[in-house]
């Protein structure tokens, strides 16, 4: 079996790399910064998970088409069509909608969103053409409600599931199952650089749960893959929103907004 990790160098990636290379899969894991692959590469191999033999890392930026597209195919000249793709990579910016600049917006949008659909054009089609694949598109529980400082990024969360809902329905008679999952807080270095940036508002609404860890995130996307699962919520929150959202929303904005500070500009 041959699964690729976009984004496998670091947190929530590399956590389902790991655990791939466990079970004796073929691993690609794809990201843009050589140092931190090899970085990876030798966590990996160091922590046992993998031999040297069953890793492959390649720098690509998922932006960039052609860029990923070369990418993958250097991965699969090397160990065959990918069987599992997981679409993990991802940035996040948190500022106001007014001060963050149309350039650091577009960054997440095109990551986030065209990143994804560069990696599903790249590896899909073949996927189709042997009726046979499993794919699991990150995306993020700010995807399942708005948050203060964070309107390019659950702009570009939300769209993956429009994304993946109407490519599963072309996918499905093909025997290519597409999945989309939504982490809660997760103990990463993105995670870490993210939080100091985090608005007083969104803090408010997002509560005082404990992030998770990478490596229960991992494992419950690795369950959800073999189970083809379509759809992945992460503790009783965002389950309840993932599933009661047009429900619960209303009510959430309701009590954010009446107990919200007034401010003057
Ligand atoms: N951590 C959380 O709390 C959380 C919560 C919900 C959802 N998520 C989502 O989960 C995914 C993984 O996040 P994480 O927390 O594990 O982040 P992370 O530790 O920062 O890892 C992100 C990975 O994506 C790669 N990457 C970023 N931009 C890329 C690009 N343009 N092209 C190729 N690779 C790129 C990074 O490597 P390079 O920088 O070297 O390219 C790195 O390998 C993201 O999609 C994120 O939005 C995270």
């Amino acid at each position: 079996m041959h699964v690729i990790v976009t984004g496998g160098s670091s947190g929530i990636g590399l956590e389902v790399a790991r655990l791939y290379l466990g079970t004796g899969a073929n691993v690609s894991i794809i990201a843009r910064d050589g140092t931190r692959l090899e970085q990876a590469r030798l966590d990996l191999e160091g922590s046992g998970a993998g031999s040297s033999g069953r890793l492959r890392v390649a720098s690509a930026d998922v932006a960039v088409e052609s860029d990923l597209q070369a990418a993958v195919s250097a991965c699969e000249a090397a160990f065959g069509p990918c069987d599992v793709l997981i679409a993990s990579a991802g940035i996040v910016e948190p500022a106001l909608f007014e001060d963050q600049s149309s350039e650091i917006f577009a960054r997440q949008i095109q990551t986030n969103l065209f990143g994804t659909v560069n990696s599903l054009r790249a590896i899909y089609p073949s996927m189709k053409a042997r009726r046979s694949g499993r794919i699991m598109v990150i995306s993020s529980g700010a995807a399942l409600i708005g948050i203060h400082g964070y309107t390019a990024y659950c702009a570009s969360k939300s769209a993956l599931v429009g994304l993946v809902e109407a490519l599963a329905t072309e996918a499905s008679p093909f025997d290519v199952r597409i999945s989309i999952c939504f982490p809660p807080d997760t103990l990463t270095p993105q995670y870490e650089a993210e939080l100091p940036k985090r608005s007083v508002e969104a803090r408010r609404m997002m509560g005082a749960a404990p992030a998770w860890r990478p490596e229960a995130v991992a494992a419950k996307i690795v369950r959800a893959v073999d189970r083809g699962t379509s759809r992945v919520t992460f503790g009783f929150s965002l389950t309840a929103l993932g599933w009661f959202g047009p429900l619960i929303k209303p009510v959430v904005y309701w009590w954010y907004a009446a107990t919200a500070q007034k401010h003057t500009r």
